[in-house]
């Protein structure tokens, strides 16, 4: 049987989460989705990332302790994934005391290896980014990020020798193409490692809120290292090695684009120097902007986008939660920006849901209701419609495998457009009930079946009750995609049930 894990990164808890955070996550469950129902053991990782100055910082500001923020911080993406109906098999935390065991062996095992030791750092520093930036990287002594003026720090520190790794790195890169998808992010993470490599600053005496060193305890680990760290501690590093031998070599890594460098250089150098393989993949993906500008809580302190406005909970209760799930998932091709905008959700509402998906659905069980007893027809064999679903399985199959969730949902809606078009051009409402009646229902009526099997890693809960509703009996995930989207299996055992509109239509305005 294949394996497969996916992972996001772990969010920061300085404060709740947004639709920038929901945007990676719902695109990680959908992949995780699509392998379960290949038949893939599948593991897919999310989780909090609650060390480091800028949570501190957060949690001394609400005039709590770390703990109890994170404590706090950490639910809330919980309950926002809830609300999402996001599938994650493990949820972690950085503050677990599974994290802490795993965080010390690795590095205490880089240590002995030799690359690591102390030195005095200085430097400017962003807290928003937890991360150094040279005078020439910055924005004229401003993070090139966030905009904001960068400190200067200096502190003795324990170092990674990252310049020990650059050949290895090149190495590595050039025997894995397809470490770093898509190529663009490849080529922008090689030349970073082309450009050389400095040793990097790991630990922290400047703050305590962190995983203390465990060969020098006045030290802490730094957030950055002690969170990329998680997706190991998910799998047992340093408890169970037979765990980590299955799942490590079937790792992904869904990033953001900000984030390349810490997961594409740093911590392929950090696995190679504890001894490990790096990870299978890492799938880059860009950002969602408002008004051109990424969705950030720095940015809408200063610039006024209301994030507030835009939490997924709201989101989910404004639109319902699978039509969200499929706004973020096609709108934007992973690895580009995004436009995010309410105007852009009710356009994708009323368009590819309400009238294409909705309409083919409630259309094909009212004349089912009215002309057949509501009892569903069988479909053809050698149907006009069988070539455009063979043609949306392939490519909805193929865009999901590379991680490409907009391609998927395009070459699924192409199946549900060829039927719509097969129900113009055959016109069952003015059929007499007869054999070509119910050869057309039955053709569409498979047609809908094959599209709700592939479209349920995107709308899970959707593609069920319209299962439902064309009579079927358990759920588009019950069978292997291989063996169940196939022409010619619809055979309903319950009534066709027309029910109310699966998406009532949005007023554009509203
Ligand atoms: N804690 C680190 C990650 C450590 S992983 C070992 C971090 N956290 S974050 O909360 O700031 O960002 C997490 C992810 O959210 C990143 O991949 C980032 O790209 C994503 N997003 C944050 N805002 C975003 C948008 N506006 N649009 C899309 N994704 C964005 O970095």
């Amino acid at each position: 049987m294949n394996r497969f894990y996916v992972t996001t990164p772990i969010y920061y808890v300085n404060d709740a989460p947004h639709v920038g955070h929901a945007y990676c996550t719902v695109n990680a469950d959908a992949v995780a989705r699509w392998h379960r129902l290949r038949g893939d053991e599948t593991k897919f990782l999310t989780g909090t990332d609650e060390h480091g100055q800028k949570v501190a910082d957060a949690a001394a500001k609400n005039g709590v302790s770390p703990q109890e923020w994170t404590d706090r911080t950490s639910l809330r993406f919980r309950e926002a994934w809830d609300a999402l109906d996001v599938s994650y098999d493990d949820f972690i935390r950085t503050t677990e005391p599974r994290h802490f065991e795993t965080v010390q062996k690795f590095l205490t095992q880089v240590y002995e290896n030799g690359y690591i030791y102390k030195d005095t750092y200085s430097g400017l520093y962003c807290v928003s980014c937890e991360d150094y930036f040279t005078l020439e990287a910055s924005d004229e002594g401003k993070c090139p990020v966030h905009g904001r003026p960068l400190t200067q720090m200096e502190e003795d520190n324990w170092f990674f020798r990252l310049s020990a790794f650059e050949d290895r790195l090149l190495e590595f890169y050039a025997a894995n193409p397809d470490f770093v998808s898509p190529e663009t992010k490849y080529n922008e993470a090689h030349a970073f490692i082309k450009g050389g490599l400095k040793d990097i600053s790991i630990t922290r005496t400047s703050i305590d809120w962190g995983i203390p060193v465990p060969w020098d305890d006045k030290h802490v680990f730094y957030v950055w290292y002690d969170a990329l760290i998680n997706y190991l501690t998910a799998i047992g590093y340093g408890r169970d090695d037979d765990e980590v031998q299955e799942w490590w070599p079937v790792s992904n890594h869904l990033v953001g684009k900000e984030i390349i460098r810490f997961h594409c250089v740093w911590w392929p150098a950090m696995c190679m120097a504890a001894g490990l393989d790096p990870v299978h993949h890492v799938q880059v993906h860009g950002w969602l902007l408002v008004g051109g500008q990424k969705l950030s809580k720095t940015m809408a302190a200063e610039g006024g986008v209301r994030l507030t406005d835009i939490s997924p909970v709201l989101l989910t209760d404004e639109y319902g939660v699978d039509p969200i799930r499929y706004y973020l998932l096609r709108e934007t091709a992973l690895g580009n920006d995004g436009d995010f905008s309410l105007e852009g959700i009710t356009a994708r509402y009323n368009t590819d849901l309400a009238n294409n998906l909705g309409n083919l659905v409630a259309r094909v069980s009212t004349i089912v209701a009215g002309k057949c007893d509501g009892v569903g027809p069988l479909p053809q064999a050698e149907a006009p419609l069988r070539d455009a679903a063979q043609r949306a399985i392939a490519d909805t199959t193929e865009a999901w495998n590379r991680f490409a969730p907009h391609h998927a949902l395009e070459a699924t809606w192409g199946l549900i457009g060829a039927t719509n078009a097969y129900l113009e051009n055959t016109a069952p409402w003015k059929l007499p009930a007869g054999d070509e009646l119910r050869a057309v229902l039955g053709n569409a009526l498979e047609a809908i079946r094959i599209v709700t099997i592939l479209a349920t890693p995107a709308m899970p809960s959707i593609c069920q009750q319209i299962w439902e509703r064309i009579g079927l009996t358990g759920s588009p995930t019950d069978g292997l995609v291989g063996d169940t989207a196939q022409w010619g299996l619809y055979q309903p055992t319950n009534p066709i049930v027309k029910g109310e509109p699966l998406f009532p239509r949005i007023k554009a305005d509203s």
